[in-house]
């Protein structure tokens, strides 16, 4: 099913909120990272995708309810409605200064606490366990009143120690609240430790069957996975949903992920440059599947899912603007019936614009046409169509290619820009070096203009060539022969995460030194560092700290 997404403005939202919040609690001096990371995912699907809102209109009669019963997320939250336009970026800042509408924990928007809220927040959290029947009871009302109004409530795995969760999840089937959806945070942490050890809630889905709801189990940080479920959940009649969001406490910042000691830590302030670059820093991986043996894309497109990849990569070739062919709309429409994994298509064909509804109708996420293929009004023809149909748009340029000044216009509605380091016509083809200073090149021209975009690397990447991308601006890997070239595609996807965790961690270091605190650095993020300490040439350094 396609979501119509616009993937990639997804993603890249959900990486600011990230950026906001930890700017806020680095400020603030306290705050939970853990929580506002492992649920940025998750409040991102709704508010940026699935929601029905207004940030002019906060108390909008039609709007769709989120009651962040896991209160603590707050400067995930706040990061969130502000990327969102209920607040102003810069005032995420303020959080939990006195006199900030941004309090540690939310407080419900009225006249009287408008000193210390915001039109937007909907709950007062903080002791927590209650964020659900407080939705119960908007849901319930909504229903018998005949509104159409959605129901949306976050709780914690922490939180669901709690017996009033568990009174409330009564209450809701008994009343067949189908408007109403709460979403488990499942990162297994709580304040103080491993849930599993504390207050075992496992079988946690077996639970939720149990008290009747309708149950659904999703990759808490595959956004594709949680728009996909809201989706179906829509149809559910009589019984209220609950998606079990698997999720890793502080995912994002490495050394505060799946630790307990990062639920309600701050950083030091003069780590934030740091951590803000390696926020920027993540890498999606997209399999080509036109490498390796030919076609059986569909285990393909299944082992790559398997593996972990972030996207497919589909290049489709018509045998005119390059030498080869490859597949086109009407197969893509079948491997959209077996993965929710989003569709980086890739259109090697002339006149796209003749066929670009073909792929936006075949369930394609994200949809790149090339520079050598269209003119201008063609392109923004082509931008236009797919940014109605909710499809990130690209423009690729192949290596002969001078970048044309009319796309710095477009910049704002292109959501990935593809430098090709082939000639395009097939994969297993040999790196061409040349194309890395012009990839640089073409970043400091779309940095100057404010380009918010993603760069794709295309062609010959692997584990030699992944850091130099990398380095030159590259955050989305195509890889066709490193994925399907042998056999073994899962050690093939972790050969090429390592590679990237290593430019990534070169990179982080690199600023650390620049910023006069590499021990300090290495200090903080010790244990994740000791496994790459060879290959980031810092033995002596970990030496010096023991
Ligand atoms: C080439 C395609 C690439 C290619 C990548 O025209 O656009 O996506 O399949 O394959 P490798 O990684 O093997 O170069
Ligand atoms: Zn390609």
């Amino acid at each position: 099913m396609a979501l119509k997404m616009r993937y990639l403005e997804l993603n890249r939202k959900v990486r600011d909120v990230r950026m906001l919040a930890i700017q806020g609690i680095a400020e603030a001096g306290s705050g939970h990272p853990g929580a506002s990371f492992s649920a940025a995912e998750i409040m991102g699907a709704l508010y940026f995708h699935k929601m029905k809102h207004r940030s002019s209109d906060p108390l909008w009669e039609g709007r769709d309810f989120f009651i962040n019963s896991k209160a603590h997320s707050a400067p995930g939250f706040y990061a969130v409605l502000a990327t969102a336009g209920y607040i102003d970026t810069k005032e995420v800042k303020t959080l939990r200064k006195l006199g900030s509408r941004l309090q540690g924990h939310p407080v419900r928007y009225s006249e009287r606490q408008k000193n210390h809220s915001f039109p937007g927040i909907e709950y007062s959290g903080g002791s927590e366990g209650i964020g659900l029947s407080v939705a119960i009871g908007i849901a319930l009302a909504k229903k018998r009143d005949g509104k159409k109004n959605r129901v949306y409530t976050l709780i914690g795995d922490g939180e669901s120690n709690e017996g009033q969760i568990w009174e409330a999840a009564m209450a809701a089937s008994k009343f067949k609240l189908d408007n109403l959806v709460a979403i488990l945070d499942r990162n297994k942490i709580q304040q103080d430790g491993f849930t599993e050890e504390i207050m075992p809630l496992d079988p946690v889905r077996d639970k939720w069957t149990a008290f009747n709801w309708n149950v659904v189990e999703v990759n808490g940080h595959k956004i594709e996975q949680i728009i996909d479920a809201l989706s179906r959940i829509e149809k559910v009649e009589d019984k209220p949903s609950i998606i079990i969001a698997k999720t890793t406490k502080g995912k994002g910042i490495k050394h505060m992920a799946n630790s307990p000691q990062w639920h309600g830590k701050a950083p030091p302030k003069k780590h934030v440059p740091i951590l803000l670059e390696e926020l920027q820093s993540e890498i999606l991986i997209a399999p080509s599947i036109i490498a390796g043996e030919p076609e059986n894309y569909e285990e393909k497109v299944r082992r790559a899912e398997r593996a972990g990849a972030d996207l497919i990569h589909l290049d489709i070739m018509d045998g005119k603007f390059v030498p080869s062919t490859s597949f086109f709309a009407d197969t893509i429409k079948h491997l959209r019936k077996i993965s929710s994994i989003p569709f980086d298509a890739h259109l090697m064909i002339e006149k796209p614009i003749r066929h670009v509804e073909e792929y936006i109708d075949a369930g394609c996420d994200i949809i790149t046409v090339h520079v050598e293929a269209c003119n201008e009004v063609e392109f923004a023809e082509i931008n236009k169509m797919l940014l109605k149909a909710g499809i990130s748009p690209g423009i690729a340029i192949n290596p002969g290619t001078q970048f044309p000044s009319w796309l710095i216009g477009h910049l704002n509605n292109i959501d990935v820009m593809i430098i090709m380091s082939v000639n395009p016509g097939f994969a297993g083809q040999k790196f061409i070096p040349d194309t890395l200073d012009k990839m640089a090149e073409i970043v400091k021209t779309l940095k100057s203009n404010n380009y918010k975009g993603f760069i794709e690397a295309d062609g010959g990447i692997d584990a030699a060539t992944l850091q130099q991308v990398f380095d030159a601006g590259a955050r989305i890997m195509v890889a066709g022969n490193a994925v399907y070239g042998s056999p073994d595609i899962n050690s093939n996807i972790i050969q090429l995460r390592h590679k990237a965790n290593v430019a990534i961690e070169t990179k982080l270091l690199e600023l650390a030194t620049i910023n006069d605190m590499r021990s300090d650095w290495i200090k903080s993020r010790k244990n994740m560092l000791i496994p790459l300490a060879k290959e980031l040439g810092i033995e002596e350094d970990l030496h010096a700290i023991k």
